[in-house]
C-alpha cells in the first residue's frame, strides 16, 4: 500500500484521539492471563503486535474476549497454561517473542515462538542466555528466532543487562516470577518501566532503586481493571507534524507521561518546542496527562546517553524535526536501532536524503543538518511502521507530493494513522 502526503493548505488543527499505548496493551494481557480471576481491559489497542500477542495466550488456553469494547481476560494463575498444539507466530513484534519466552521458560511445556522476516533477524542471545543461567532450556538459530523452548523449574539469578532493554527486563521478571528464590535485573540505564507498574498494580511486590530491580518468586498476581493510556510512541508523530507545520495547533487527550517513555518531549522541549501539559493524572499506575501542541521554531540538540532507552523509539520522527531545526542535531548511543524493525539508521538517511535532507550516518546514530527545505520524492517504509510513519511527517512539509511505499505496516501500532492525518491536515492537495 502506498500512502500519498503533500503540504496541508492549514496548518495541523483540532483534537486526535492518539490510539493505546502498545507497550501496556501487551503486559495487560500477559499478565492478565498470568493472574488469578477477570482482567478487564479499557481502551486496548486492537494492532497487529499486539494481536500476536493475543493469539499466542489463547493458543496457551487463555481465554480472552470482548465485553462491549472492553477486552476480559480470565486469567489462568502462574502455571495454568495449557501446551499450544502449534507454534505460536509472533509475526513482527519483538515484544510479544521476548516476553512471553520468559513466562514459557517456567512452564511444564514444549513451545515454539516464531516470527517473520524482520524478527527472524533480530537478537534473541540477550534473553537466550539469561533464561539458560536460570535453568530453562531454550534453543534459537545462531541467536535468532525461532525459540524452541523446553519449560521447566527455574531458579532465580541475578543478571546485568548488556543493553538497557524494557523487553530483556520484561522477560527476566516473568521468568522471575515463576522462579525459585529471587531474581535480580540490573539495566545500564532505565528502559521504560511498564510491567514493573503492572506487577505492582496486579499485586506482586517488586523491589526497584534506580536501574535495578527484584522480584521473589512465586508471587500470586489478582485479576485487575487496566485502563490503558494513548500510547506517546504514536503521539509522537502527531506532536513533530503539529510543531513543523506552519499555523498549527493540536490536542492529543490523555497521553502516557511515563518518564521512563517520555524522553522525546524533554528533547523537543530543549529543542524549543511548544508543548503544553495539562491535567496530569494516574490511570492504573501510569502517568497521563493532555498535550496541546502548536507550531514552534526548532534548534538542534544532543540526544544521547541515558535519554536514549527513554526515546528509542521516537527517534526516527526526532530525525525528521531535525531536519527542520536550526543548526546541527547530533543523535548517539543509540546503535540498538540497528537492531529493530529495521536497520533504522540506514533506512532514515537513505530515505530522508532522497528528499534533500543532510544526514550523515554514524555507527551508533546520525548528524542531521538543519533547517533544509525538503521535497517530495518515493519513499519506502522498509516494512517499519515508525520509518513509514516518521516519512509521512516529513512529506507534510516537502514541496510537493511524497509517497510512501508499504505503509500497510502502520498497523503493527497505529491503526487509522492515515485517518488521523486526514482529521487533523485534511485531505491530501486540501
Ligand atoms: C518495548 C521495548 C523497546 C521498544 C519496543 C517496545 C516494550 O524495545 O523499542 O518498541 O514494549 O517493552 P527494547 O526492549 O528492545 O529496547
Amino acid at each position: 500500500m502506498d500512502l500519498v502526503v503533500a503540504p496541508p493548505s492549514s496548518g495541523l488543527r483540532g483534537t486526535v484521539h492518539v490510539p493505546a499505548d502498545k507497550s501496556i496493551s501487551h503486559r495487560a494481557l500477559i499478565l492478565g492471563g498470568m493472574a488469578q480471576g477477570t482482567t478487564r481491559i479499557t481502551n486496548h489497542l486492537h494492532s497487529e503486535d499486539v494481536n500476536a500477542t493475543w493469539n499466542a495466550l489463547e493458543a496457551l488456553g487463555v481465554s480472552i474476549g470482548h465485553e462491549g469494547r472492553d477486552v476480559v481476560v480470565e486469567g489462568v494463575g502462574l502455571r495454568g497454561f495449557s501446551p499450544p498444539s502449534t507454534p505460536m507466530e509472533c509475526a513482527n513484534s519483538g515484544t510479544t517473542m521476548r516476553i512471553l519466552a520468559g513466562l514459557l521458560a517456567g512452564q511444564d511445556f514444549a513451545s515454539e515462538l516464531r516470527g517473520d522476516e524482520s524478527l527472524s533477524r533480530r537478537p534473541m542471545g540477550r534473553i537466550i542466555d539469561p533464561l539458560r543461567a536460570m535453568g530453562a532450556s531454550i534453543e534459537g538459530t545462531d541467536g535468532h528466532p525461532p525459540l524452541r523452548i523446553t519449560g521447566g523449574p527455574l531458579k532465580g539469578v541475578d543478571h546485568t543487562l548488556a543493553v538497557a532493554s524494557a523487553q530483556v527486563k520484561s522477560c527476566l521478571l516473568l521468568a522471575g516470577l515463576l522462579a525459585e528464590g529471587t531474581t535480580r535485573i540490573a539495566e545500564p540505564a532505565q528502559s521504560r518501566d511498564h510491567t514493573v507498574r503492572m506487577l505492582r498494580h496486579f499485586g506482586a511486590h517488586v523491589e526497584s532503586h534506580n536501574c535495578a530491580h527484584s522480584i521473589n518468586g512465586g508471587q500470586m498476581l489478582t485479576g485487575r481493571a487496566v485502563e490503558v493510556c494513548a500510547d506517546i510512541s504514536s503521539a509522537a508523530f502527531l506532536v513533530v507534524g503539529a510543531l513543523i507545520v506552519p499555523d498549527s495547533e493540536l490536542l492529543l487527550p490523555g497521553v502516557g507521561v511515563n518518564p521512563t517513555r517520555s524522553g522525546a518531549l524533554e528533547v523537543l522541549g530543549r529543542m524549543g518546542a511548544c508543548i503544553e501539559r495539562r491535567s496530569d493524572r494516574e490511570t492504573s499506575g501510569e502517568p497521563v496527562a493532555d498535550l496541546t501542541v502548536s507550531t514552534s521554531s526548532l534548534s538542534g540538540a544532543v540526544i544521547d546517553g541515558d535519554v536514549v532507552p527513554r526515546l528509542i523509539d521516537e527517534i526516527p520522527i526526532l530525525a525528521v524535526a531535525a531536519t527542520q531545526a536550526a543548526g546541527r542535531t547530533t543523535i548517539a548511543d543509540a546503535a540498538e536501532l540497528r537492531v529493530k524493525e529495521t536497520d533504522r539508521i540506514a533506512a532514515l538517511a537513505h530515505e530522508l536524503r532522497k528528499m534533500g535532507a543532510s544526514i550523515e550516518e554514524r555507527p551508533d546514530g546520525m548528524i542531521v543538518e538543519g533547517p533544509t527545505p525538503l521535497r517530495g520524492a518515493i519513499c519506502d517504509g522498509h516494512g517499519d511502521h515508525r520509518i513509514a510513519m516518521a516519512l509521512s511527517i516529513a512529506g507534510l512539509v516537502a514541496d510537493g507530493e511524497t509517497t510512501v511505499r508499504g505503509t500497510e505496516c502502520i498497523d503493527v501500532s497505529f491503526p487509522g494513522f492515515e485517518q488521523a492525518l486526514i482529521g487533523a491536515a485534511g485531505p491530501p492537495g486540501s
